[in-house]
């Protein structure tokens, strides 16, 4: 999704800007930009296709200056077309990026199409740039205050002037942006450097000194000097912000023997595991942060809000809660709870559940939770400097490491791993986990890297199937109980990534509509594990034999379900309990991967889609 660099230094700060876009990139876009202030004027280069050929651009022409700022675009108002692309100007004075949505764009634009600006782009971006423009006498930052003023809706700006240069000024509400304070080591060396981004991983290298800035705020970013204004209603007052060290990762991983990123993610689920587990040494609400115990003894309830894979995290989770500490939860869509009507219960322990920790919808939804009066805050994130876990009181920080691929695999494994052991947690603090159990559980989490490589090990065979999925338009996926969500996951990773139709359904669910749809052109993808929902779940398969249609069974060991015509299995280790999600998920990642490489998709790009969601 879009990202912002902008920079003030000594220095000339191309190649740092465009380094910025590229270690932003695995989050998806469609353009990219830079834009400098050069010779007295504003120039500028834009294109569709990668930040490599940005780079060349730019390097071609000579683009070199110590004032700039650059943004890669994910559409969303108007075509991913250069004209489109960031930094937007207005009339040759002001140049603009933007990330997030504005929601008043029309009447904006409406209003300054009658004060005579021309409008090039179809963006609600370009308005921005002429109200600014509209709004400037001489002093960028109060011109910004008072256009910020206008806005509704998301957004993060970068802006610098032609007649100011040395001067960008950046601006927040509901889209992220952090500053960074220039340094003496780093890849640009010059303390007096100062940085905008929409996030540290922009900067990683480059300075790790890094002011998270908050809702509202305007920032003034100069030579070895910067000044922080917050929203206090329709006036900004000047205020302090915290610097942080922050190690972030540049995210350029290396691919390794791997074809795509994707590939590399799902075999390293071990190490993550591993990692996300390491140093816990026992069971105690403290693995959540200071005061966790207070909270746990405080909560009746538990409300999952998340999107995408992180809620289908979610939804196991809340099999587990109810099970192993006897406590009520529910999930709910993060896009749908901050727009409905709930009943708020204080005594609720919101658990936002977030790989990236930036994702709007989830960020908006937690607001809306707290707006309702329930304060008892926790997130399972794997970004310890995202805005998620600056906004929860508690969090459990997954180890995933950085995941590239758009598609999410290793972070689901570890966001599981982290809600068992709030599962556990729970269960300790309700007087439902005895230390046998606790000890029972504590060893077969750790033992999960063991038992995860031997699934890895089932890849050949999968690749066989993926052969005859890749010529498929449709598929259904089954489970039931705690594999019901899993058999979600396996349907959303397919359809993201192959673009095949994929639908998942609690198996039991399958002769109350479904069922019209099996053929014998359709694969029915079926997660067995050998629990309590054996004997009815074989039923089920009967029932999809019986019309013909054609089943892919994961089956634990012990099932006992054989291969036969028109009934293909693919043996998974014996039953793992109640973690047993965490095994089943994987072959189902690894047959959309390879079903998308048999057709030749981009994996780790898939069309449409960006790996952090930072708009509604
Ligand atoms: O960063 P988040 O976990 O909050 O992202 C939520 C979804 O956007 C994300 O899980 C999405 O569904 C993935 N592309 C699925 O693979």
């Amino acid at each position: 999704m879009c990202g912002i660099v902008g920079a003030v230094s000594a220095n000339n700060i191309v190649p740092i800007l465009v380094q910025g876009l590229q270690r932003l990139e695995y989050r998806g876009y469609d353009s990219c930009g830079v834009a400098v202030h050069q010779g007295g004027e504003l120039r500028r280069s834009r294109s569709t296709s990668r930040v490599a050929e940005l780079r060349t651009m730019t390097e071609d022409d000579g683009v070199a200056s110590g004032t700039g700022i650059a943004h890669t675009r994910w559409a969303t108002h108007g075509a991913p077309a250069v004209h489109n692309a960031h930094p937007h100007f207005s009339r040759g004075q002001i140049a603009l990026v933007h990330n997030g949505i504005i929601e008043n764009h029309d009447e904006l634009r409406d209003e300054l199409k009658a004060k005579g600006y021309v409008f090039e782009s179809q963006t609600d971006t370009e308005v921005i740039a002429h109200l600014v423009h509209h709004l400037y006498a001489g002093d960028l930052l109060e011109a910004v205050q008072g256009a910020v003023l206008r806005l509704r809706g998301a957004y993060a700006i970068a802006v610098f002037c032609r007649d100011e240069p040395g001067r960008v000024v950046g601006a927040r509400e509901g889209s992220p942006l952090i500053l960074g304070v220039g340094t003496e080591s780093g890849t640009q060396a010059d303390p007096t450097a100062r940085y905008l981004a929409s996030d540290a991983m922009a900067l990683a290298g480059v300075t790790d000194r890094i002011v998270y800035l908050e809702e509202g705020d305007v920032v003034d970013l100069q030579l070895g000097k910067h000044w922080v204004l917050a929203r206090d209603g329709e006036r900004f007052k000047p205020t302090e912000r915290e610097v942080k060290i922050v190690q972030a990762h540049s995210g350029a991983a290396e691919l390794g023997p791997y074809r795509h990123y994707m590939q590399k993610e799902i075999f390293e689920q071990p190490r993550a595991l591993a990692d996300t587990l390491e140093g816990v040494e026992g069971i105690t609400p403290e693995l959540f942060g200071d005061g966790a115990y207070s909270v746990f003894k405080n909560v009746d309830r538990v409300l999952i809000l998340a999107c995408g894979t992180s809620s289908y995290s979610g939804m196991t989770a809340k099999y587990w809660l109810e099970s192993i500490a006897k406590i009520p939860c529910s999930v709910e869509i993060a896009s749908e709870y901050r727009y409905r009507d709930s009943v708020p219960d204080p005594r609720t322990l919101v658990v936002t559940i977030s790989q990236s920790g930036e994702t709007a919808d989830t960020l908006a939804a937690l607001k809306h939770a707290r707006s309702l009066g329930m304060e008892h805050t926790l997130t399972i994130c794997n970004v310890a400097t995202s805005a998620m876990v600056r906004e929860c009181k508690l969090a459990y920080i997954t180890r995933a490491g950085v995941e590239v691929g758009v598609a999410s695999t290793k972070a689901f494994s570890t966001q599981l791993a982290g809600l068992f052991l709030l599962t556990l947690a729970l269960a300790q603090v309700r007087g439902h986990l005895t230390d046998e159990q606790e000890a029972q559980h504590l060893k077969a989490m750790r033992h999960l890297p063991v038992a995860l490589q031997a699934v890895l090990a089932l890849e050949p065979q999968v690749v066989a199937w993926a052969e005859a999925f890749a010529r498929k338009e449709n598929a259904l996926f089954l489970g039931r109980g705690l594999h019901y969500p899993i058999a979600l996951e396996g349907a959303l990773k397919l359809k993201e990534i192959s673009y095949i139709h994929a639908e998942a359904y609690p198996a039991g669910e399958l002769k109350h509509g479904p069922l019209a749809l099996v053929t014998a052109e359709m694969p029915v993808v079926t997660v067995a594990p050998n629990d309590a929902l054996l004997e009815k779940l074989k039923s089920n398969l009967q029932e999809v034999r019986a019309r013909g249609g054609e089943l892919f069974v994961f089956a634990d060991d012990d099932t006992k379900i054989e291969s036969s015509p028109g009934l293909h299995v693919i043996r998974m280790p014996e039953h793992y309990g109640a973690l047993s999600p965490i095994l089943h998920v994987v072959p189902l990642q690894l047959l959309a991967y390879h079903t998308a490489c048999a057709r030749g998709t981009d994996v780790d790009k898939p069309r449409n889609l960006a790996k952090s969601v930072t708009v509604e």
